[in-house]
């Protein structure tokens, strides 16, 4: 009987594996250590959130898969190309987003979607006709010939997205699309990028914003001071955040067995210590009446810190609406 080989596994969109960067101070052999061994993988067709506070090493990570930066060590692969041995063929398949406006004021929205697509080789022919595709779904068709220094904020940042597009990337990176723009900016970029995503083209994007992130990745990762501190999808990310966790201290000792209460983990650390996790909504006088009836009596306790929560507290204090960054919270002893 001949066997039929399995179909080999798509190669992630996006694979980067022990991912380090020291950026030199002066020549010195030490540095700022920005990236301190990442290993991510985004499949292709996702829509994935890269979030992390001022300094967490986004921007690094965004410019060394996109070539602007090079990296200490590591690898990183694009739907299988590997960037370093294959840089130019790899760069082929992304499309990138910088966050600061980079086009020339003094363009038209037309010219400079065709220009940019000639300068990677695109026939000028090919390139009118994906111009027009991409500034009708930029909703920026009746500006194709207007001078763009007079385009509002919104309009220039779909520009920069529709620049992007004109090479047809598999991966499109944007990295903080939407910083400092007002809502409803926000919310026609987001239907922008769910188009982009939806037609196929995997998008991989930085924010600050967790309302970003939930209204448009399915899957993210979270990166503080170099290293991914967590990574999954969305939903289950935030459904940790609506858990809350306290340590119990026992009278005597605890039974052998733990009663068990709906909703609720329990855990023995020792004797006469209970760690419990239960859902914010919860009434812990439940709890203390279902232990109460195993005969545990509590004698005090403690609010364990919710390590997940404090580094979103440090992200939405970047963006407090005064402008003003709050200090991380001290976790509890
Ligand atoms: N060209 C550079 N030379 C030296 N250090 C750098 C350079 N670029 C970034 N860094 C440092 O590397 C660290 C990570 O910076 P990075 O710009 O990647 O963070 P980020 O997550 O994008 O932050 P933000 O949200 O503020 O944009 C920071 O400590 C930063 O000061
Ligand atoms: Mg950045």
């Amino acid at each position: 009987m001949t066997q039929i080989p399995a179909a080999a596994p798509a190669a992630p969109a996006l694979s980067i594996h022990d991912l380090r960067k020291t950026y030199a101070r002066d020549g010195a052999k030490t540095g700022v250590e920005a990236l301190k061994g990442v290993s991510l993988d985004v499949m292709p067709g996702d829509f994935f959130a890269l979030l992390g506070p001022n300094g967490a090493g986004k921007s690094t990570l965004i410019g060394i898969v996109s070539s602007l930066v090079n990296p200490t060590s590591g690898q990183v692969h694009i739907f299988g190309t590997d960037l370093v041995r294959n840089r130019s063929a790899a760069m082929r398949l992304i499309g990138l987003v910088p966050q600061e406006i980079n086009f020339n004021m003094f363009e038209k929205p037309l010219d400079i979607l065709v220009n940019y697509a000639g300068f990677y080789g695109v026939a000028r022919e090919e390139a009118l006709v994906r111009a027009e595709e991409e500034l009708r779904r930029a909703q920026l068709w009746e500006k194709a010939t207007v001078m763009s220094r007079t385009l509002s904020g919104g309009m220039k940042r779909r520009l920069m997205i529709a620049r992007a597009m004109m090479t047809r990337p598999r991966l499109l990176i944007l990295d903080e699309p939407t910083a400092g723009v007002d809502i409803e900016i926000r919310r026609g970029m987001w239907k922008t990028l769910r188009e982009i995503n939806e037609a196929g083209t995997t998008i991989i994007l930085t924010t600050h914003y967790l309302e970003e992130a939930e209204h448009l990745c399915r899957n993210m990762a979270i990166i503080d001071r170099g290293r991914i501190v967590e990574q999954g999808p969305i939903k289950a990310l935030l459904a940790k955040l609506d858990v809350e966790g306290f340590l119990l201290d026992i009278e005597g000792r605890l039974p052998h067995t733990l009663p068990a209460i709906e909703g609720v983990t329990l855990v023995a650390t020792d004797d006469h210590t209970l760690d419990i996790e239960m859902p914010r909504a919860m009434d812990l006088n439940r709890v203390f009446a279902a232990l109460g009836e195993a005969g545990i009596c509590v004698r005090s306790m403690r609010t364990k810190s919710n390590r997940l929560e404090e580094l979103f507290v440090r992200l939405t204090g970047d963006n407090a609406p005064d402008g003003t960054a709050q200090p991380a919270p001290q976790p509890v002893a």
